[in-house]
């Protein structure tokens, strides 16, 4: 059977890595998407789009195509075309990703691109309302917790893996203030889905955390490919 599986949590908190994980070891799409938003966002700075006025949001957003390909084994993002999975991981992204993924219109359009990704189930998607609102009806919800400063560390080791100059306490204060913005805006803030169970990783190996999630895919009916 093909199930749902959604995973919530704050920012920096391996879901992307268990999500990628758990969709190799079932055969299953990843969908990653933050990585949608911080493509629109992408799309607004460079296009110099004031996100503050609606009408020039929604003129922006017919514009906008988002894609995934498999690249060299990687989920790779792709904005109208071009691969710009480096630049969305930027600094200068995540400082505007969440005021504009708190955007109504911005949400509406790519709730939709996602609910299409998962027509067919077969699927594990990460972000911060996948369990509340984009699949509510999944068959597993995981929310994921980790502690702020190993949070920090594991996305410095990333983008500096990623060859992308960063400053630690930088992102520490980015990683705070997303989780603020994204936790209270007031379309789809981030919170547990009420049937969503709760991992804290912050002692946990990313094998551990696979293999509690794994079984747990498992009991819920996803078979392993
Ligand atoms: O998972 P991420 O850090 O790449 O997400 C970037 C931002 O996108 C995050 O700060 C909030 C927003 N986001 C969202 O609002 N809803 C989602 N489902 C996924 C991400």
């Amino acid at each position: 059977m093909s199930i749902i599986i959604a995973i919530d949590g704050f920012s920096s908190c391996g879901k992307s890595t268990l999500a990628k994980a758990l969709a190799k070891k079932l055969d299953y799409l990843y969908g990653d998407s933050g990585a949608m938003y911080r493509a629109v966002t992408l799309y607004f700075l460079d296009n110099l789009v004031n996100y503050h006025e609606p009408a020039e949001v929604e003129a922006a957003l017919t514009h906008i195509q988002i894609h995934f390909e498999r690249l060299n084994g990687e989920n790779t993002t792709f904005l109208n075309g071009q691969n710009v999975e480096k630049e969305i991981r930027s600094m200068r992204v995540s400082e505007h990703v969440s005021p504009v993924s708190a955007i109504p219109a911005v949400r509406r359009a790519m709730v939709r691109q996602q609910q299409r990704m998962g027509e067919q189930r077969g699927i594990v998607m990460d972000g911060r309302d996948i369990g509340t609102v984009v699949f509510p009806d999944a068959e597993l919800k995981l929310f994921l917790t980790a502690d702020p400063d190993v949070r920090t560390s594991r996305r410095h080791l990333e983008l500096v893996g990623k060859g992308i100059d960063a400053d630690w306490d930088n992102i520490r204060h980015n990683l705070l203030e997303r989780d603020h913005i994204d936790s209270t805006r007031s379309d789809s803030p981030l919170r547990q889905a009420e049937d969503a169970l709760v991992i804290d990783n912050t002692l946990l190996s990313e094998t551990e955390q696979l293999d509690r999630a794994l079984e747990i895919a498992l009991k819920r009916g996803a078979e392993v490919a």
